[in-house]
């Protein structure tokens, strides 16, 4: 299907092989055997898994520019056996992003958001499904602001998950909870200290800045002293010429 943005949306072919290895070498330091993109071009997932899959299209030029590749793991064959809150409905399966990856061209135009709501989507039409999860390596910093800007949070740490080149690797678990579903009370409360923790940084960081800015504007223009009322209510709103302090919070 083509959404009018020159890109087609469909399902993984048998005749991706290619162009979702290449993909997959561009966009990962992970090596992934060929048995894993073979059995992913037959729509087979880790475990004989079915996969769940969206493979972007260049209308033009008729090539694979990206992709996503899912599988719905039943809850009950999860390792990791908090997940999810107890409840009188537990989740069934949970969908778990094996892969996310766009050539670099087409990155940063929201094409890795659209791929990721078409596979979120699956997940919430599935009442059986209580969240769509994923590991991503530690350094990774672009895919964790993407991820959590698509409303996926942070659950756990993961030490040594990957070895790549004998080098073992953290990651960390993201989740996104659908359905009604959620995480267990102890994660919610570290997950609302994290969250309050997160603000406050930034808050701090944001004064700090603005204080450092305003010292650098004084310095460099060899201004007096600021008015009296102005050093009052700093920081908020403080407007002198050609400075605009940003306000806090
Ligand atoms: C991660 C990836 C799929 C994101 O897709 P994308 O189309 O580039 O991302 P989007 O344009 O939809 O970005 C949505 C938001 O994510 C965040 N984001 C995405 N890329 C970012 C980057 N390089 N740096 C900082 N934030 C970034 C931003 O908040 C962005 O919103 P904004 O553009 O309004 O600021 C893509 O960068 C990619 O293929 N990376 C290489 C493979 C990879 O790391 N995959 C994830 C493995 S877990």
């Amino acid at each position: 299907m083509s959404t009018g943005d020159g890109i087609t949306y469909r399902e993984i072919e048998e005749g991706d092989f290619a162009s979702i290895k290449a993909l997959h070498v561009e966009c990962f330091p992970v090596q992934y055997e060929d048995a894993f993109f073979r059995n992913a071009c037959r729509g087979v997932g880790v475990r004989d898994a079915p996969l769940v899959s969206v493979v972007a299209v260049d209308c033009e030029s008729s090539s694979v520019v990206g992709c996503i590749l899912a599988q719905f793991n039943p809850v009950a064959r999860i390792d990791d056996k908090h997940l999810f809150a107890d409840s009188a409905e537990p989740p069934v399966d949970a969908l778990y992003i094996l892969t996310l990856g766009l050539t670099r061209a087409y990155r940063r135009s929201g094409l890795g958001t659209h791929l990721l709501q078409r596979c979120t989507d699956r997940a919430r039409a599935n009442a059986r499904c209580g969240a769509v999860y994923l590991h991503v390596i530690h350094y990774n910093e672009s895919a964790i602001r993407f991820y959590e800007k698509n409303d996926f949070v942070y659950l756990r740490t993961l030490d040594e998950f990957y070895t790549i080149d004998q080098t073992y690797y953290t990651a960390y678990l993201y989740i996104l909870y659908v359905n009604g579903h959620r995480a267990p009370l102890l994660s919610r409360v570290l997950l609302n200290a994290r969250a309050t923790a997160k603000q406050s940084l930034t808050f701090l960081y944001t004064w700090v800045a603005t204080a450092l800015m305003r010292i650098a504007s004084d310095g460099a223009s060899g201004a007096a002293k600021l008015p009296r009322g102005a050093q009052d209510s700093f920081p908020p709103n403080y407007r002198k010429e050609g400075v605009v302090a940003t306000p806090m919070g």
